[in-house]
């Protein structure tokens, strides 16, 4: 029977470029509806940019353009990258759009209407400097339980406490540097806690996996809070109807992005979109998303549909991390690998497509791209098992027999392959692909055995009427193998499918061509190169491009402190030290220089009568409006040096390495311009 199924992928934030780990949700996502549209049922796949909130207000601020000219920008680079990952959504839509802005608007006020909403007044910390609110991320300080400095408002990277960013120790503003003040301001609260036994109900009807159902477990042991789900201005998102200068924070109108998406589509092609979100509608909804963003799917979500009148999804798949090389992506080795950089470099997206397929299996367990296993898998697999099927005996068919095809009954290996059709069937049907993909390898060696066996090569070579005929089979079946082994890997690799079902003369391949066979005096084309071989030098030089980007920066040197220690050389003299004239001074101006990349302009006073013009290299880390009024540590005897720009009378001192930066130093409250640093 045919289903009617809508799915989702996590929307990506529109401040930065899709990365080999958001690539795990898009394949796997691709892959399942793939699978879907091949058995014949009606199957939409939408997503969107998630375009709100406070990291993508601030990006657009420090890139001198609007939110909503970053959005579009961000817009086409992504689409672009999930398209050349044949990543097929049948709309890819923005959370900034007028049909979110509408459901969003009607999903609160039905909310409001149900009693779900409910007004507190909250003490938040308030950027002085900024004027605005700061998010938890956004303010710093020193840990509470072990001290570290330069710790986020929410929890501590050095020992992992977490707490609230009034706990911080001597708390100051990531955005403009200054002591945050506490203030008081009204936001509006979703009533999760009145939501507890219909969330426990749902958790209980199979919407989630056994993983997810035991975390929600453990957060209805520890309690339900009310969700705040308002911001204050300035902030870039849609304001709540009624309530002026008070926005929907930003996780409250994502999610309502798949629908709203959905609903774009509808417009385009004529879609009924309340059959798909009624109350009581009989298709199906899959939401695909990361382990990390559960409690926003699992708790927030199924709860502001049922109590806003729409229908709940039918399940949640959630899937987990990708390392590489068994360890977190990293900058420094180069694992950090963005989508166009893997393009670049690697070329062929199918390669990961398969990889990243024989490694899921449907858990929340992480996944690891080990890239020399990579290099020998997609090696084997691809080039030494599948393509080999065909490379091997296509050639017979075209030299010998014009092309044209005989069909083959009763071939035990052929009937082993169309018997494990459901069987694999029900392995993509159950994410379980790195299943799916090991029966298929086996069906493949099984295959290649079969034409080892055959040895068209050697009967190629034979004379008379006998050989001629049994030549004529023995390719024919093995293609006919083939043909079987693509229907099968096609959810995972479609352009190759594509470029085989040119070669093999056959029309788009669903999961009812398996049930087919070619007939005697079918015409194949003439076989051309399918796929290369993958050259390990290509991943080589992708982790040393995206190691180089990163050294492009400015580094530290990579002598250990110990080394330092161990070797005079590195010291210098307390006179040395005291050569250099350290300063503290304030920033009185601060611009951006036309035509440079990466230096701001900064008016420095130091206490003296001239201050001091200073180009700095910070331009990718700062606005120069938030800098006005900071006080910074400068050398201020440096000889003055001409630069493209002026003169640059000294330098502004700045930490960064691979973890960030630059970070321009601040003195501890107290200091003044023109102090000395000793
Ligand atoms: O975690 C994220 O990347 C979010 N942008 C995902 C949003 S998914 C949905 F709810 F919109
Ligand atoms: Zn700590």
């Amino acid at each position: 029977m045919s289903r009617k199924i809508l799915v989702t992928s996590a929307l990506p934030y529109a401040n930065g470029s899709i990365h080999l780990g958001h690539l795990v949700e898009y394949i796997q996502t691709d892959i399942w509806v793939r699978f879907q549209k091949m058995q014949g049922h009606e199957c939409h796949y939408v997503c969107a940019d998630d375009t709100h909130g406070t990291p993508i207000m601030l990006r657009a601020e420090k890139e001198g353009i609007t939110p909503e000219a970053l959005i579009e920008k961000v817009h086409k680079e992504h689409s672009d990258d999930f398209a050349d990952f044949l990543v097929e959504f049948d709309n890819y839509h923005s959370t900034n759009s007028e049909e979110n802005r509408e459901l969003a608007c009607g999903i609160y006020k039905a909310l409001k209407a149900n009693n779900k909403i409910a007004m507190n007044t909250i003490e938040q910390f308030f950027d002085p400097v900024k004027a605005m609110f700061l998010p938890d991320r956004f303010i710093k300080g020193e840990c509470p339980k072990c001290h570290a400095k330069d710790q986020y408002g929410d929890s501590c990277e050095v020992c992992g406490a977490t707490y609230n960013p009034t706990e911080l120790i001597n708390p100051y503003s990531a955005v403009s540097g200054a002591a945050p003040v506490r203030k008081e301001t009204e936001h509006y609260f979703f009533k999760l806690s009145e939501c507890e036994s219909f969330l426990k109900e749902w958790t209980r009807s199979g919407t989630l996996q056994n993983e997810a159902a035991n975390k929600m477990g453990e957060w209805f042991a520890s309690g339900l809070s009310d969700w705040d789900i308002s911001r204050d201005a300035p902030y870039f998102g849609f304001e709540i109807p009624d309530a002026p200068g008070k926005y929907f924070y930003v996780w409250l109108d994502a999610p309502i992005g798949y629908m709203a998406s959905f609903k774009n589509l509808c417009e385009k092609k004529g879609l009924d979109f309340d059959e798909y979100w009624k109350r009581d509608s009989t298709t199906e909804l899959y939401h695909f998303i990361g382990k990390d963003i559960l409690y926003f799917h699992a708790l927030f979500w199924p709860a502001t549909l049922e109590y806003s009148g729409y229908r709940k999804p039918t399940q949640i798949f959630a899937h987990g991390f990708l390392t590489v090389n068994g360890e977190k992506m990293s900058k420094s080795r180069g694992t950090f690998i963005t989508a166009r950089s893997y393009l670049d470099h690697v070329k062929n997206p199918e390669y990961l497509r398969y990889y990243y397929a024989a490694k899921l299996n449907g858990s929340m367990e992480d996944i690891d791209l080990n890239l020399e296993d990579f290099v020998a898998r997609v090696n084997s697999d691809l080039v030494g098992k599948y393509i080999n099927i065909a490379s091997r005996t296509a050639g017979f068919i075209s030299k010998r027999f014009d092309g044209k095809l005989h069909g083959v009954t009763n071939h035990p290996v052929i009937q082993e392959l169309k018997n494990a059709a459901p069987e694999i069937a029900k392995c993509y049907e159950n994410r379980d692909y790195s299943r799916a993909l090991r029966e298929i390898m086996r069906l493949a060696d099984q295959a290649n055995a079969d034409v080892a066996t055959a040895a068209p090569w050697v009967t190629a070579k034979q004379e008379g009427q006998e050989a001629e005929a049994a030549l004529l089979l023995d390719c024919s079946g093995a293609l006919e193998m083939f043909r079987l082994l693509t229907i099968y890997l096609k959810p995972a690799l479609p352009e190759l499918a594509k470029n085989i079902e040119a070669f093999l003369n056959v029309p788009p391949l669903t999961w009812n061509s398996v049930n087919n066979s070619f007939v005697t005096g079918h015409t194949i084309n003439e076989y051309k190169h399918l796929i290369t071989r993958l050259d390990p030098k290509f991943i080589e030089t992708m982790t040393e491009a995206n190691k180089e980007n990163l050294q492009a920066t400015p580094q530290p040197t990579s002598i250990t402190k110990a080394e330092a220690m161990n070797d005079e050389s590195n010291y210098i003299s307390i006179d040395d030290f005291t050569k250099v004239d350290l300063r503290i001074a304030r920033i009185v101006e601060a611009n951006h220089v036309e035509g440079a990349e990466k230096l701001l302009q900064l008016t420095l006073d130091i206490g003296e009568e001239k201050p001091r013009n200073v180009f700095a290299g910070i331009k990718s880390a700062y606005d120069p409006a938030t800098l006005v009024g900071r006080l910074t540590v400068m050398v201020a005897n440096l000889a003055p040096r001409k630069m493209k720009f002026g003169m640059s009378e000294g330098m502004v001192l700045a930490a960064s390495d691979e973890r960030g930066g630059p970070f321009i130093l601040s003195p501890d409250s107290g200091a003044e311009a023109g102090m000395r640093v000793k």
